[in-house]
């Protein structure tokens, strides 16, 4: 628990090592990682390393993969980093990710073949803990569900009509009172240092717990290099929507003066943006600023791999229909139409042998859009699609994506909307040696 000021606004909240958004982790492939956490907090944690292919021990899964590192104890995280790129830790914990615990973790790569000049890691939360409630308030509000008859209570957190005709509908559940861009909201605009013709790497990490973000520079196009730490082929876009979880790396280059990088939620009010500078003018204000991004958009799902990360040429040797189940009224989302239960974590496990290739096809019965994301593996999706382990998958929509099971172990794949994952909406790959 430590003090800080969000949006203007003095509270007390939950962080690694006492910063909003935790320390930037950064490390080259090859390396291992030693991480030693103390618990200082008044219940159990740990520590999930998002997107990295680590051994299963290290996953930070409680029951599934290691016990819960309780109040007072130590646990020393050990692993070896495999694979380049921008990903992100955070608590694998009931809703403790919605406090302050997440952070970036940053996987150089001794033979880097992109050429810029600068790094700017962004990592986007959609905040309100300490403002309008706790994350547990907010899943208590939303787990009443919309069959409320007879009650006479006023829903504080919940957001209805939340619409993105991106995500295909209903963008999200939460009514969110700040956006913020590397800790700060609008207000506290993060200034980078920069000169005109250098070329940035933004490496943007969607850390939110309901809310997508729109990223981009209004009349300015950025290419897109990167999704979830896997190449893919360069696309020149005026904006990209990044899901709960997801990572895009993208290559801007700076023009002279104030250039601001927005991130408008997908639905819903307010935004938040950074701002580069070259050291002339004047910073211009929020008001100033254009509050929507349109013209040419995707999202990681819609790129292409680049061939260098391609899975190789393989028939699948086992299928797995995932369908996407629940829905609003009863908050009562599932997989397959099963909760999963935290109690019996291995009750209806998604059978898979060593080397195989998997073939998952994700059909999203229900009526909103879902981040789906699977540990410890990346998979890639159809068509030569990009290499990924967080996936937007709308309304109605199928998603067809293969892996190979080369990392023995128990794995969870499950929505990264934080209330949807936490009311059940995982699965889990179960294989051994
Ligand atoms: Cu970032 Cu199990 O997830
Ligand atoms: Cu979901």
């Amino acid at each position: 628990m430590f003090d800080t000021t969000v949006a203007g606004i003095a509270l007390s909240t939950w962080g690694y090592n006492g910063v909003l958004n935790g320390p930037v982790i950064r490390a080259k492939t090859g390396d291992t990682l030693n991480a030693p956490v103390t618990n200082a907090l008044a219940e159990s944690t740990s520590v999930h390393w998002h997107g990295l292919a680590l051994r299963n021990d290290a996953d930070g899964v409680p029951v599934v993969t290691q016990p819960a590192i309780k109040p007072g104890t130590n646990f020393d995280y050990t692993f070896r980093l495999n694979q380049p790129g921008t990903y992100w830790y955070h608590s694998h914990v009931d809703m403790q990710r919605e406090r302050g615990l997440s952070g970036p973790l940053i996987i150089e790569d001794p033979r880097e073949p992109l050429l810029y000049d600068q790094e700017w890691v962004i990592l986007l939360d959609d905040w309100l803990d300490g403002i309008t409630g706790t994350p547990d308030d907010v899943l208590d509000e939303l787990s009443m569900g919309m069959d409320m008859s007879g009650m006479d209570m006023p829903m504080t957190h919940m957001l209805m009509g939340a619409t993105s005709t991106y995500l295909g509908g209903d963008a999200g559940d939460v009514r969110i009172p700040a956006h913020l861009f590397n800790g700060k909201a609008a207000q506290d605009a993060e200034v980078f240092q920069s000169r005109p013709g250098n070329r940035i790497r933004l490496r943007i990490i969607n850390a939110a717990g309901d809310t997508a973000y729109r990223v981009g520079i209004p009349g300015q196009k950025i290419t897109l290099t990167h999704t979830d730490g896997f190449p893919v082929q360069h696309e020149d876009v005026d904006a990209v929507v990044l899901g709960m979880g997801e990572r895009i790396d993208a290559i801007l280059t700076v023009q002279d003066g104030f250039t601001p990088l927005l991130a408008i939620p997908e639905g819903k009010n307010g935004r938040a943006y950074g701002l580069i500078s070259t050291g002339s003018g004047t910073a211009p204000d929020a008001g100033a600023l254009p509050s929507t991004l349109d013209g040419q958009m995707t999202d990681g799902g819609r790129l292409t791999a680049d061939e260098s990360v391609l899975l190789r040429d393989k028939a699948p040797d086992r299928l797995h229909t995932v369908r996407l189940t629940g829905s609003m009224g009863k908050y009562d989302w599932s997989i397959n139409g099963r909760r999963f239960d935290m109690t019996k974590p291995f009750a209806g496990a998604f059978d898979i042998s060593l080397d195989e290739r998997v073939q998952v096809k994700m059909i999203n019965d229900t009526s909103m859009w879902h981040p789906m994301h699977l540990h410890g593996h990346s998979f890639q999706l159809a068509n030569n699609g990009a290499r990924k382990d967080t996936v937007i998958v709308r309304p109605k929509e199928t998603v067809t994506f293969e892996f190979d099971a080369d990392n023995p172990g128990q794995w969870i794949a499950h929505c990264h909307n934080a209330y949807h994952a936490e009311r059940g909406m995982i699965g889990l790959f179960s294989y051994v040696r």
